[in-house]
């Protein structure tokens, strides 16, 4: 057991320190810089800038260059449900805004009608967009739906980014009322942290989102990509039977 904890890596041991370290200091708090953090924890400067990097990536400190390391906000705490990111982020007092990266119409492969529940060869408008709090980039979306069930899609969303759901509801009187929903982890991509303001590598959350109407017909097949520093998930279990 002693020798199991002696294999324990020092910085290990100082990034444990630091938490604990930031845990009492407000959001937005400068962190001494680490010559002194390498004093007071009585080790090298080379461990102490491990042990930041590592709570930097899990979105714990927060780099700003030329400025020094700051206690990060807390992550959005998403809860799982069928909701919008529009009405989600309203829930958690946050304002969201939608940046259209690209909206366009392209041909449904076997998989994609399948999913959607079209001939393969059809036409899907895909609509990829770059998600934001407080002005904050935070996620990038890529939605499929069919395009003759929704004619004029295109327009609308060109015309009013803000919330697909809402576009649905008001314009179609489509409701979502079930989803399937998959999580998996992935590292950023260039194009992801470019469009993120996130470092390439970075741990993500690929949620995969396949959404049915009332009468049980695909209507969006879509995947969504968090950053795994400012986001985490939410759900409440229950012992089936
Ligand atoms: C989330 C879901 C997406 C969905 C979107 C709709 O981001 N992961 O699958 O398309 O919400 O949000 P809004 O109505 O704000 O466009």
């Amino acid at each position: 057991m002693t020798e199991e904890i002696a294999r324990i890596p020092k910085y290990y041991d100082v990034k444990g320190r630091l938490l604990e370290l930031t845990k009492s200091l407000a959001p937005g708090s400068p962190l001494p810089p680490e010559r002194t953090l390498a004093v007071l924890f009585e080790t090298s400067r080379t461990t102490v800038r491990q042990a930041l990097a590592e709570l930097v990536v899990e979105g714990r400190l927060l780099r700003i260059q030329g400025k020094g390391t700051f206690v990060a906000q807390p992550k959005v705490a998403q809860v799982l449900q069928l909701t919008s990111y529009t009405g989600d982020l309203r829930t958690v007092g946050l304002n969201p805004d939608t940046k259209i990266l690209d909206i366009s119409y392209i041909t449904a492969d076997e998989a994609l009608g399948h999913r959607l529940a079209i001939r393969p060869g059809g036409r899907v408008l895909r609509i990829h967009r770059l998600r934001l709090a407080n002005g904050e980039p935070m996620s990038i979306d890529t939605t499929h739906l069919s395009a003759r069930r929704f004619p004029g899609l295109r327009k609308q969303l060109e015309t009013n980014p803000s919330s697909l759901y809402d576009t649905l509801h008001n314009a179609y009187d489509v409701r979502l009322s079930e989803a399937e929903e998959v999580i998996e982890t992935i590292l950023a991509t260039p194009y992801d942290a470019q469009l993120l303001g996130v470092d390439v590598g970075l741990p993500m959350l690929l949620l995969s989102r396949h959404a049915f109407d009332a009468d049980g017909h695909p209507v969006e097949w879509a995947q969504s990509l968090y950053r795994g520093d400012r986001y985490k998930f939410v759900t409440r279990l229950r012992r089936p039977g």
